[in-house]
Formats: structure tokens, sequence, C-alpha cells
């Protein structure tokens, strides 16, 4: 009901009488007052004036479920979303839904994270509502070892639902990165419950900086807010991005590989590039990036002449 009443406020840029509000919805004018109430408590701003109604002055910056159900257009991501204020790690919720059966496109979001994590046990720092700090339950039916294919098809999404709002040279870095002017914007990463053959689910972990300012974040990182000094509406740029991803997948889906491989090579930061690539042994090879192949690996040919496929592990761009 509370959503509903939202959407007839926010479909109406004038008063709406609460009267004539409240008999459409079958409401008591007490119980639609309270509703309103509610909805003040939440962090909408709403003036009543007597005789004139009621009007919506502002939207909270809050990652609310019905703010990113609003008109989102997607057929199965976040349809259904659980959202907390803070929590230890994204992750570790939408791991226990998708263990408990929770459908593929399953949501779970929060305004901050006391143990977001990153790649090879790093930290992901999660400041209470600056960034985005998500998982999202997939169910992709493909090998485990074309898993690699999920993050890169996620890192376009998150290229393509940022590049419609701004115009920012956003680049892809093998194998989760999302970098702007040389520095981390977002990043990536992914859980995986499979067997020999087959995915049972994998969780795709997404972090982005949106209204982060310099001294929250690492020094090697930026945020759009950073980008294009101005404050960022999260939610706009949230559902832009759940949109992109969904719509990559899909194409994914119907597509195969190909589809991630041109893609990779367009938004690519390293394509074409010499790096040196710390190996998860430690272990570092150097030479010059040629292509991904069909899992998603990189392919890296080395001095020698011989090309290596690479898996995992840390990149670096060296001129
Ligand atoms: C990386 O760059 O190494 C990946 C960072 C992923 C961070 C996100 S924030 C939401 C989700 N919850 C986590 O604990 N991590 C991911």
């Amino acid at each position: 009901m509370r959503e509903e009443i939202l959407n007839f406020l926010k479909e109406n840029s004038g008063y709406i009488s609460g009267e004539e509000l409240a008999q459409k919805l079958g409401l008591s004018r007490q119980a639609f007052w309270k509703h309103i109430q509610d909805l003040r408590g939440l962090g909408y701003e709403i003036s009543a004036v007597p005789h004139l109604g009621y009007r919506l002055i502002k939207i909270p910056d809050r990652l609310y479920p019905w703010e990113l159900a609003y008109r989102l257009n997607t057929k199965f991501v976040a349809k259904k979303t659980l959202y907390y204020k803070n929590v230890a790690s994204t992750m570790d919720i939408a791991w226990e839904l998708a263990k408990k059966g929770f459908p593929e496109g399953t949501l779970v979001c929060a305004e901050s994270q006391r143990r977001g994590r990153g790649r090879l046990g790093r930290v992901w720092l999660s400041p209470y509502l600056k960034g985005l700090y998500f998982s999202i339950i997939l169910r992709p039916k493909i090998s485990p070892f074309k898993i690699g294919l999920i993050s890169l098809l996620s890192s376009i999404g998150i290229v393509e639902g940022i590049k419609r709002d701004f115009d920012l040279p956003l680049s892809i870095k093998w194998p989760n990165d999302i970098l702007a002017k040389e520095r981390k914007l977002a990043g990536i990463l992914m859980e995986l419950d499979a067997e020999q053959d087959r995915i049972n689910f994998v969780i795709v972990g997404i972090g982005l900086n949106v209204n982060t300012s310099k001294k929250e974040i690492p020094p090697e990182a930026t945020s759009l807010y950073l980008l294009l000094n101005k404050r960022i509406d999260r939610v706009k740029v949230f559902k832009n991005i759940l949109e992109e991803i969904e719509r990559t997948y899909l194409s994914f889906q119907e597509e195969g590989e190909n589809f991630i491989i041109s893609n990779w090579r367009r938004l690519s930061y390293l394509y074409g590039g010499r790096v040196k690539v710390i190996l998860p042994n430690r272990e570092i090879v150097e030479g010059r990036v040629l292509d991904i192949d069909q899992d998603g690996a990189l392919l890296l040919r080395k001095d020698e002449g011989i090309v290596e496929r690479i898996l995992s592990g840390d990149v670096e761009k060296i001129v």
C-alpha cells in the first residue's frame, strides 16, 4: 500500500487530494495519514497543504527495494530484492539464499558493509550510503570452466550502465576491475557453487564507488563523485547497471561467447598491451595481451613467442 501511495505521488508533480487518494486506495483517512507518516519516517519529504493535498518533495538517498523496482525494466534481475542498512558482506547473505533455492536474479544490497571483501582476500571498503554494494544470484547453464565469462559480462554491464548517463572513459581490466583514468572505480567478486560439470549457482558481488570521497577509498581508487565533481543519484545508476547486466547476460545466452569477446575487446584496458601478471602461485609472467579465449582466459604472448593461457592473477600494464 505504501508503495502505491508513493507511486501516485511520483506520477503527479502537483498536489493530490488526500481524500481522493485514500478513497481510490480504499483506505480510511487515518490509515492514509499513517502511511504518509511512515513514508516521512523513511526519509521522504512530503508536503501537506490544507485544501490542496499532498505533494512529494524529495526522495531520500536510499536503495530501498521499491525505489529500485520503480519502472525497472528487467525480466528476472532484482525481481526479488533484499535490502540491508548494514551487513558483514552481501556475499554471505546471497550465498545462504542461493543454497535455499532463491531464484536467479535475486539481489542483495546494503548501504554499508562491515567486512566487504574483494578478490584474493582483499578488503572492499564500504562506507555508509556512499557506494553500491550488492550481490546477484545467477544460475548459468554453462560449464564451471567458463565461469570467467560471467565476471566479464558483468563488467560489460557495469560499464554500459554507467555510460547511459555519464560520458566517462571507462575500461575493463581483466579479470574483474572497472577503471576510469587508470583508477579503480568498481570491482567484481564471484563465488561459485559447482560440481564437476555444472554450476549450481554463482554469486556475483559488485562494489562501485559512487559518492565516495578521496579519504574513504584506497589511493589507487576513484569514485563517480570524484570523476564528475558532483553528487550522483545512486538509485538511477544502480537501475541502469541492473538492466545492462541482465541485457548482457541474455545476449550471452543467445549469441554465445563471441558476444563477450567482442565487447571485451572494445572496452578492454589491456587488449594489445604489454603486461606483467602475478599468478596465484606468485610466479610472474610478462608478455603482450593477444585476446581472451572462449572460456574468458587471458591469452598472453610471452617474449619467447609462446602463448600462455592465464586463468587467474593480478595484471599490471607495463610500458
Ligand atoms: C574486487 O575488486 O576484488 C572485488 C570487490 C567486490 C566488492 C563487492 S561489494 C558487494 C559484495 N560484497 C562483498 O563483500 N564483496 C562484493
